[in-house]
């Protein structure tokens, strides 16, 4: 896993949004921000929130940085009602991103997994595999950000389309999507979650149980691969939350 330049904040402007079915593309100026490498995430100032979140870069079109948005919460519906005009402080990159250094590469996501994988497949060269799979139809609009992609919505699932030599996995997606390609692809690079709030290690917000050890997520990870087994079994009620 990769990491790259030191991380810089800054206010960034934001430059417009677009809607892919549930998701928000929040369209920011970069600024004097490095995009980072695929995988790497940023914190967000979340507006009327007091701790950023955290958002993997998805685009990185000259002069901007773009991030697709689940609006799940408070502060992931505040980054959505964002508007030109308005500012808001980014912090990143940071953490541990996709090693890109692979021979035959493979794309998977689920649902607002797809969100790093636009910046990744551009820095893979453009022409690589992609694997999605959405909860229903109106989700699986944010397909549009890779036209190339195999679609599939629930109740089919995307480790359905996964073939029986699947190269070099990269992935993003929900914990079960993750653990099933463990098992169907031991040598996937993962990337997980956990709640953050500060993205560089501080809070220990974010520690998660791998290989017997702890680990504080946002400078281990995010992407694992073999090797690198993260304890999901603790739950949501055991997580740190964020305000
Ligand atoms: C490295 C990283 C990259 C991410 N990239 C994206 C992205 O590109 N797009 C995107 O939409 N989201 C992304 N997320 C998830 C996003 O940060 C959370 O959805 C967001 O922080 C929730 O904030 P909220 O205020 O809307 O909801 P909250 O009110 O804070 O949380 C709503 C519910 O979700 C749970 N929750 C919150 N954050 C997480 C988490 N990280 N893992 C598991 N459960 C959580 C809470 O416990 C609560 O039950 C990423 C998370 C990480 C760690
Ligand atoms: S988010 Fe603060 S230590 Fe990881």
């Amino acid at each position: 896993m990769l990491a790259g330049r030191p991380a810089r904040r800054e206010l960034l402007a934001v430059k417009g949004t677009a809607q892919m079915g549930p998701y928000t593309l929040l369209r920011l100026e970069r600024g004097g921000m490095e995009p980072g490498i695929p995988g790497q995430f940023f914190m967000l100032e979340a507006p009327g929130r007091i701790l950023p979140r955290p958002m993997s870069l998805c685009l990185a079109p000259p002069g901007e940085l773009a991030f697709l948005i689940d609006p799940i919460g408070a502060g992931t519906r505040a980054l959505c009602g964002l508007r030109p005009g308005d500012a808001i402080h980014v912090l990143g990159p940071l953490g541990n991103g996709f090693d890109l250094d692979v021979e035959r590469p493979l794309l998977v996501a689920g649902g607002i997994g797809i969100a790093p994988l636009p910046y990744l497949a551009e820095r893979l060269g453009g022409d690589v595999p992609v694997l999605l799979g959405f909860r229903s139809d109106v989700h699986a609009e944010a397909a549009r950000l890779l036209p190339d992609a195999e679609v599939v919505v629930e109740p089919r699932l995307v480790t359905e389309l996964l073939p029986d030599d699947p190269g070099d996995v990269l992935a993003c997606g929900p914990e079960p999507m993750l653990e099933a390609l463990r098992e169907l692809a031991p040598s996937s690079q993962l990337a997980w979650e956990a709640p953050m709030a500060c993205g560089y290690g501080a809070c220990y917000g974010c520690v998660v149980e791998l290989s017997e050890s702890y680990v504080r997520l946002c400078t281990y990870g995010p992407v694992l691969r073999e090797g690198q087994t993260l304890d999901t079994s603790a739950g949501d009620d055991e997580r740190a939350t964020s305000e």
